[in-house]
């Protein structure tokens, strides 16, 4: 009743819903009510102009595969689809409703690339998404957010109306209704190695991270020093540190598993390096 009332407040503040007519709603197989129940939250439809907004803000195309986890009729699937080239996937625990979303993505003309499937979000593999949409609850939205974060680095995830609690959003939208965007970070935390980062001395780059925040030093030879401005984006990290000379140095960082392939620029030169984790 309560996650039921949390959301109807969160409908009724924020979304654009009810601007699909009741006519737009189901076939003549399925007629779906609009907050009927579900398995874990009921049923509403994203309006149309924030999927299209959810979609832009995740730079969804046609390389991409998007799960949207509870999928109801589709339409988040189906717009990825159709509107920008994607393949996608919806899990929607209502076999009724994933039929429906499956004859809309027929109908449609992307039943090539939607596949609406009938499952549970907290049983089903979306290990292989690229972009996740949610349209769900905050509690819900914790329970998936370890699965999520062990997702790879790089993964865009954008939720209706629900943030991730202490993960902070990398962008939001504000209109039509409430959207939260993240990028999935790399796990970055630790002592790295840095080969050939410097003739004269060896490099050690220390990080702490949280989530997307990542703070640390760097060590050449025997000075350690602050990083600056550090931006972790997925499994690419950018900072800046001071060089002995005084001048500002920027390093571009992208981390695989543990180990990093990485370039500075210097003296209008690029040079490349590479490392591994202590
Ligand atoms: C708020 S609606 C969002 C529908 C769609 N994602 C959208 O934004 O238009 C949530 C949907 O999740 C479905 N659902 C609830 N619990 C689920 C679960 N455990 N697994 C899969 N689907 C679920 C509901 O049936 C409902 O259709």
């Amino acid at each position: 009743m309560i996650k039921k009332l949390i959301f109807l407040l969160a409908f009724f503040a924020f979304s654009n819903a009810f601007s699909q007519s009741s006519s737009d709603l189901g076939d003549d197989k399925y007629r779906p009510n609009m907050g009927q129940s579900g398995k874990d939250v009921i049923w509403i439809p994203t309006g149309n102009e924030l999927v299209n907004k959810m979609l832009k803000i995740a730079n969804v195309g046609p390389s991409d595969l998007l799960y949207d986890l509870g999928a109801g009729d589709g339409k988040i699937a189906i717009a990825a689809a159709r509107d920008f080239g994607a393949r996608a996937v919806g899990i929607e625990f209502n076999p009724d409703m994933a039929a429906l979303g499956q004859r809309n993505a027929e109908r449609a003309g992307v039943a090539n690339k939607v596949k609406i499937i009938q499952g549970d979000i907290f049983k089903e593999d979306f290990s292989k998404a690229t972009v996740i949409t949610l349209y769900l609850l905050p509690e819900l939205n914790q329970q998936l957010r370890p699965t999520i974060l062990k997702m790879k680095p790089g993964t865009r995830v954008v939720s209706h109306a629900f943030d991730m609690g202490d993960w902070q959003p990398d962008a939001e939208i504000d209109s039509p209704a409430k959207g939260y965007f993240w990028i999935v970070p790399a796990n970055v935390s630790g002592e790295w190695a840095l080969d050939s980062f410097d003739s004269k001395s060896s490099t050690i780059l220390n990080l702490s991270q949280k989530f997307q925040y990542v703070g640390g030093n760097l060590t050449l030879g025997k000075k350690t020093q602050p990083i600056l401005n550090a931006d972790l984006k997925g499994d690419r990290l950018q900072f800046s540190y001071i060089d002995d000379m005084n001048n500002l140095r920027t390093v571009r960082l992208s981390f695989n598993g543990s180990n990093i392939k990485g370039e500075e620029n210097s003296n209008y030169m690029i040079r490349e390096f590479s490392g591994f984790k202590r």
